[in-house]
């Protein structure tokens, strides 16, 4: 049979994996699929750099449009991230009828109706497994596996530096920078490490997942978004003590017709099927209406594990071309239907630490401030004590509302029995552990 071709936009770390699997796995995929997927041309600004993978002269360009333009091409590869011109090459290849992957989970984020509009309403399609969770096959799962499930809820570790940066701080001691630093140079992190650390990057990918998963638009700007910087090693250390892990989850449910939609540090119970997640791995738990609980793991980044999933959304858009089934049948609502529950109206248990002067009164007029605002403390503990001093006072509070959490931490703040802003984590419990 005829083979269907391939081009590829941007060379960068994934686009070279994905050069790696079409070249040297080509014999297995086309064992697969009955035909050759054959790699025809690789377009990018730079194609002198070494990627480590050899590919053929011909093949590399330096003009996206000898890709987009050419008719013997049906599969376009988009992987130079960012939202501009990654935005109109997927636009002008959907639109000339061709299949378009990408990992783009920003572009994706920001753009999700247009595109998915664009590949619905045209003659081509979008494949975009690669967005979350690197090569986990997450959006198969929630466009396919769990097709006939309403879902319930997604609590997902779906940031790999972060991840790493966490475990490397709870289990090396190591400090915030050195751990940054140590998983750019493994090249995890975004060209811009502030996405990963602030948490843009898995808000992204949570937009994403939510939008398919409650059958709605999720915008990016009504995801809660709060990054991994504010933790300190001391705030992983009590939670150990506590029995807990912290890791920055990414958590949507769905509440009748509202969908919650937030992503922030998280303590979790260390019995949680997430708490072993470590290093730069991904998890994904979804609750189904009638499947249950499922757990996908795996990497989440970097080259081969990301690009596995682009040369699957391939392999799927040439098999789908060979049999003439055109544009994926599946249909992604577009239409942002579902209010989205606002972050102030979110009640969560909380881990807070306030740093303190050790003398009488000071945990009287700090729990004061808190039965006010109607939040109920669950235990305490305070650690230490140095002469002249501040020591960390540490408060479990039961469920309480977020906009009652942060009146109350306001108000404790501009008091002067802190010596520091207090730290809030929020606390998942929900019913999640594992059985052990
Ligand atoms: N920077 C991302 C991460 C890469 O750390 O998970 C994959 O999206």
């Amino acid at each position: 049979m005829h083979e269907v071709k391939v081009g590829v936009i941007g060379f960068g770390t994934v686009g070279a994996g994905v050069v790696r699997l079409l070249l040297q796995n080509r014999a297995v995929i086309e064992k697969r699929l009955g035909f050759p997927l054959t790699l025809a041309k690789v377009a990018d600004l730079d194609v002198t750099t070494d990627r480590g993978i050899q590919v053929p002269a011909s093949l590399l360009t330096t003009d996206a449009g000898e890709v987009i333009e050419d008719p013997d091409i049906p599969l376009v590869v988009e992987l130079i991230g960012g939202l501009e011109p990654a935005r109109t090459f997927t636009l002008q290849a959907l639109g000339k009828g061709k299949g378009v992957v990408t990992a783009n989970k920003a572009l994706l984020a920001h753009h999700w109706q247009e595109l998915c509009g664009a590949s619905q309403e045209g003659g081509g399609r979008l494949g975009f497994e690669a967005s979350v969770g690197g090569g986990i096959p997450v959006i198969r799962a929630l466009r396919e596996g769990l097709v006939a499930n309403r879902i319930e809820s997604i609590h997902g570790i779906i940031n790999g530096t972060s991840n790493y940066i966490l475990t490397r701080m709870s289990e090396e001691g190591l400090d915030f920078e050195t751990a940054l630093r140590r998983a750019q140079e493994m090249g995890y992190a975004e060209a811009d490490p502030g996405l990963d650390i602030d948490g843009g990057d898995a808000a992204h990918k949570l937009a994403i997942l939510a939008s398919l998963a409650f059958d709605t638009c999720v915008p990016l700007e009504k995801i809660y978004t709060e990054g991994i910087s504010g933790i300190s090693l001391i705030d992983l250390e009590i939670a150990r003590e506590l029995g807990y892990v912290v890791k920055l989850l990414a958590v949507a449910k769905a509440g009748g017709e509202r969908v919650e939609a937030r992503v922030h540090p998280t303590m979790i119970p260390k019995g949680h099927l997430l708490a072993t997640v470590g290093d730069v791995f991904n998890a994904i738990y979804i609750r189904g209406d009638a499947v249950g609980p499922t757990l996908l793991y795996g990497l989440g980044a970097g080259s081969l594990p990301t690009a596995s999933a682009v040369v699957a959304d391939l392999v799927e858009m040439a098999r789908s071309i060979r049999t003439g089934g055109g544009p994926s049948p599946f249909r992604i609502t577009l239409e942002e239907e579902r209010p989205i529950v606002p972050m102030e109206e979110v009640r969560c248990p909380c881990y807070i630490r306030f740093m303190s002067p050790d003398r009488p009164g000071i945990l009287a007029a700090i729990s004061g401030v808190l039965a006010r605002h109607e939040i109920s403390i669950a235990s305490v503990i305070q650690r230490g004590r140095e002469a002249g001093s501040a020591v960390p006072i540490v408060m479990m509070t039961h469920s309480a509302r977020e906009a009652s959490v942060r009146a109350a931490l306001d108000e404790i703040a501009g008091r002067q029995v802190v010596t520091a802003p207090p730290v809030c984590i929020r606390v998942e419990e929900s019913g999640e552990e594992s059985s052990e």
